[in-house]
C-alpha cells in the first residue's frame, strides 16, 4: 500500500520550503505555523534525498516530545520507523531523522565528531551561542547521501530567551562578523495572520493574542525584536531613548563609568544636563584588553580640552593581587586614568534606578535618559538583558557577553543623584537608602582628589 502524506503549506511556509540558504530562520510572533513547517520540511528532505542525516533539535524532552515526536510518529506511521531509545525515525531510503534536546549547554558536546547534512534548531533563541557554533561544526557531509546536496541549518524563533542575542543578529541586524557570510543567512517573518489552518480553526487564540499586555504583544503578535516576554527593560524603547549625536556644552558635568574584564572592557562617557537628565554620549566596548591597555585607551578617546569629573568602576577593581599587591585600579591610575571612583554595585537597587531612568518623563518632557546613536552596545545589549529566573528583580548575568554595558549603565547612574523620592520608596529600600543625604557635585570631585 502507498501512503501518500497530504500538506498545504500557507505561502510563508513554502518560502521556509524553498529555501536553500545555509541558515533560514523562520520566525517572529506566536502561532505562525514554525514547528509544522520545520517538522514538514524535514520529512520532505528526508523523503526526497536518500540517505539523509537530519538532526532535530529543542531545548527540552517534554518540548520535544509535545511538539514533534508526537506529531512526526502520526504523520510518519507507515512511512518510517520510529525506534524510541535513540530517537530516531529511519526510512526505507536509508535517510534518518534523529531527535534530540539539549537540557543544558555542555549536552552539545556528546553530537561532537557527527555529521548531519540538515540540522533543524526549534525555538533557536532558547539555545546559547556556543551551542549553535558547535552544531555547525556537525552540519556537515555525513558521506551516505548518493547525491549531492548542500548542508544546512533551518531555526524556527520567537523573540526572547537566552540565544535572542545571536538569532537577532545574524537574521535581523544582519550584523556580521569577520568570517560570516551575509549570503548564509535568509530570515522569513512569521505571524499568526499567516496561519489560515489556525486562523480558521481557532480565532480564539488569535484574540488572545490581541489582548496580550502592550510589550508581550508587541513580541508574541507581531514579531517585534525589541520586545519580548522576559526582558529586563521593557521600558528601552529605541524611538524614545536614541538620539542623533549632537555637540555637549562644556559646562555640563560630564564623567565615565567602567566594567572591566579581561572579557570585555564597557565604558561610557555621560554627561548631564542642568535638568539633571544624563545623556550617554561616547562609549568604548572592547575585549581582550589587559588593565593598562584598557585605561590608556579610555583616557585616548577623552578629548584633552574635556573635562571629566570622575570615572566610577565596579569595586572589585581595588582588590589587590597577592603577587604585586597592587590593584588593578592602582594599574588604571598608573596608566593614566585618574579619577577613579568605586561604583554602588548593589544590583537590584542598581537596576531600579536605572529603571527609573529609562521610565519616560510626565508631562511630555521626554525621557531622564537619552543614549547617542552611536553608543551600539548599549543600545544592543540593554533590550537584550533578562531577569533573572530564581532572583525575580535581578537580571540574568547570561550570555554574559551583553551584561557588561548594562552593567556600566548601572554603575553610573547609581553615582547620580538618586530619583525615587521617599514617598515611592520600594518596598526593599534598606538595601538602599534612597533618602541618605548625597554629597554636592563639587564636595564629591574633591572627596576623590584629596582621598
Ligand atoms: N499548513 C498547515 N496545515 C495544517 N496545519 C497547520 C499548518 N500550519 C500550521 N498548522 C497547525 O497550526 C497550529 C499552530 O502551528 P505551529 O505549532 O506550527 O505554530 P508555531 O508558529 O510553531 O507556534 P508557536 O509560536 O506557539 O511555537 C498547529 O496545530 C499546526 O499543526
Ligand atoms: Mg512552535
Amino acid at each position: 500500500m502507498i501512503k501518500t502524506i497530504d500538506i498545504t503549506p500557507n505561502p510563508k511556509q513554502l518560502e521556509f520550503f524553498k529555501s536553500k540558504a545555509k541558515y533560514t530562520a523562520y520566525g517572529g510572533a506566536r502561532g505562525g505555523g514554525k514547528s509544522w513547517a520545520m517538522r514538514t520540511k524535514l520529512v520532505l528532505l528526508a523523503l526526497n534525498h536518500p540517505g539523509i542525516n537530519i538532526l532535530l533539535l529543542r531545548r527540552t524532552l517534554g518540548e520535544l516530545r509535545e511538539n514533534h515526536i508526537i506529531p512526526l510518529r502520526k504523520l510518519l506511521d507507515g512511512i518510517a520507523t520510529y525506534k524510541e531509545t535513540v530517537k530516531e525515525f529511519c526510512f526505507s531510503n536509508s535517510s534518518r531523522i534523529k531527535l534530540g534536546y539539549l537540557d543544558n549547554e555542555s549536552d552539545v558536546l556528546q553530537y561532537q565528531g557527527q555529521a548531519y547534512e540538515v540540522i533543524g534548531m526549534e525555538e533557536a533563541t532558547q539555545f546559547t551561542y556556543f551551542q549553535f557554533t558547535c552544531l555547525t561544526e556537525c552540519n556537515r557531509y555525513s558521506g551516505n547521501m548518493k547525491t549531492p546536496f548542500s548542508p544546512r541549518m533551518y531555526f524556527t524563533c520567537n523573540p526572547g530567551g537566552v540565544g535572542s542575542d545571536w538569532v537577532k543578529r545574524l537574521f535581523i541586524d544582519r550584523a556580521y562578523r569577520t568570517g560570516e557570510n551575509p549570503e548564509d543567512y535568509y530570515f522569513i517573518k512569521s505571524l499568526v495572520y499567516d496561519n489560515v489552518y489556525l486562523m480558521e480553526n481557532d480565532p480564539g487564540y488569535v484574540k488572545t493574542l490581541e489582548a496580550l499586555p502592550e510589550v508581550r504583544k508587541r513580541a508574541m503578535l507581531y514579531g517585534d525584536w525589541n520586545a519580548f516576554e522576559g526582558m529586563f527593560f521593557p521600558e528601552f524603547d529605541e524611538k524614545i531613548h536614541v538620539v542623533t549625536p549632537c555637540e555637549i556644552p562644556a559646562s555640563w558635568l560630564k564623567f565615565r563609568s567602567l566594567d572591566y574584564g579581561l572579557d570585555m572592557t564597557a565604558c561610557l562617557w555621560l554627561a548631564v544636563t542642568p535638568e539633571g537628565k544624563i545623556v550617554v554620549y561616547r562609549e568604548f566596548y572592547r575585549s581582550d584588553l589587559i588593565l593598562s591597555e584598557a585605561a590608556r585607551q579610555i583616557v585616548n578617546l577623552t578629548p584633552q580640552n574635556e573635562r571629566i569629573r570622575y570615572t566610577v568602576a565596579s569595586p572589585d577593581l581595588w582588590n589587590r593581587r597577592q603577587d604585586s599587591g597592587k590593584s588593578g585600579a592602582d594599574i588604571m591610575i598608573q596608566s593614566g586614568l585618574t579619577g577613579l571612583k568605586k561604583a554602588d554595585s548593589q544590583r537590584i537597587p542598581g537596576w531600579r534606578v536605572v529603571r527609573e531612568y529609562l521610565k519616560a518623563g510626565g508631562g511630555g518632557e521626554g525621557p531622564l535618559l537619552n543614549i547617542f546613536l552611536t553608543c551600539s552596545n548599549l543600545i544592543r545589549c540593554l533590550p537584550l538583558l533578562i531577569f533573572d529566573k530564581d532572583q525575580p528583580e535581578d537580571a540574568c548575568d547570561k550570555p554574559h557577553e551583553i551584561t557588561h554595558a548594562p552593567e556600566a549603565l548601572r554603575y553610573a547612574l547609581m553615582s547620580r543623584q538618586p530619583l525615587i523620592t521617599p514617598a515611592k520608596k520600594p518596598p526593599f529600600s534598606s538595601i538602599y537608602s534612597f533618602d541618605k543625604p548625597r554629597i554636592t557635585e563639587d564636595e564629591e570631585y574633591r572627596k576623590f582628589i584629596y582621598e
